[in-house]
């Protein structure tokens, strides 16, 4: 299996990457070398996670050269109100101390905004500053109306995706538009790794549920991007290319679906 993938722009992306959501400056420092170190190219953050000076410092001191390492930083919703979205997107450069991000992406939909959020955002992808734009949390309306008022379609929809979330109408809806899907929380934060049923899987090929559970999901088509700030997890976590899921396997990790949310829809939002 590859490693990246082409997104629709002709860019590539890692299909593993580190999330860095809750991951304190310290760790978040420490965890982007520790990465590198086993692989992972890919890291994501966002304003909202209020660690993007961090982020930017352990990128710096990562090893790998810039054009190796892919970046993803995302505006979050009271920007999108206030309508600076070129102002929020410099702070993001200038926290991070990089001159462009790989990805930028609109963090959730705000009703009324993420149009007007997004033809900024095109103009800042055309500055070269962004080499990809894309949004998190859309649906299916909200990519339709993008496509259907905007120049350019997003790169990726970043979605909570895992074997208790399995938002399998969104994904079709993506991968038929050219729309690469990026799962986050996609070891539902814990909430699946003592499935019996992933367990039975986890012990015929010898690796651990949250590996069964990554797969499943590349399986899908989708790129991954678990947090984890300890050695051996980041390190159980990029080891999901090497071994495959049969279609009894993918099926039965299928009816393990129960619309399970690990992370809230933001409170702004559900006024
Ligand atoms: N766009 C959005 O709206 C949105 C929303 C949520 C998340 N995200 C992004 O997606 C990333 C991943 O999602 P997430 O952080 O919410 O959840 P996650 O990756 O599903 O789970 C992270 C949690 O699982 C633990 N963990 C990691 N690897 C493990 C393993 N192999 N075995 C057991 N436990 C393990 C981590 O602890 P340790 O760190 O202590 O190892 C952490 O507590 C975020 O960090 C963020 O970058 C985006």
């Amino acid at each position: 299996m590859n490693t990246a993938i082409t997104l629709n722009n002709g860019i590539s992306m890692p299909i593993l990457g580190l999330g860095l959501y809750k991951a304190a400056d310290a760790d978040a420092e420490n965890a982007i070398s520790t990465a590198a170190t086993l692989g992972y190219h890919l890291f994501d953050t966002a304003s909202s996670y209020k660690n993007e000076e961090a982020v930017g410092r352990g990128i710096a001191k990562c090893g790998l050269p810039r054009e190796e390492v892919f970046v993803t930083t995302k505006i979050w919703n009271n920007a999108q109100r206030i309508g600076n979205v070129e102002g929020a997107f410099r702070r993001s450069l200038e926290r991070l101390g990089l001159d462009y991000v790989d990805l930028y992406l609109i963090h959730w939909p705000v009703p009324g905004c993420y149009l007007d959020t997004w033809k900024v955002m095109e103009e800042i992808y055309h500055s070269g500053m962004a080499r990809a734009i894309g949004v998190s949390n859309f649906n299916e309306y909200e990519l339709s109306d993008l496509m259907e008022h905007c120049e350019v379609v997003p790169a990726v929809n970043q979605i909570e995706y895992h074997p208790l979330f399995n938002q399998d109408s969104i994904r079709r809806f993506c991968q038929q538009n050219g729309i690469a899907v990026q799962a986050y929380a996609p070891l539902a934060r814990g909430a699946y790794l003592d499935s019996p049923i992933l367990q039975r899987i986890a012990e015929k090929y010898n690796r651990s549920t949250a590996q069964v559970g990554l797969r499943w999901i590349l399986q899908k088509g989708l790129c991954v991007i678990p947090k984890s700030i300890h050695v051996d997890r980041l390190l159980e976590n990029s080891q999901i290319f090497d071994f495959e899921l049969d279609e009894m396997e993918m099926a039965a990790i299928d009816g393990l679906n129960e619309n399970y949310r690990a992370a809230n829809i933001p409170e702004d939002l559900l006024k």
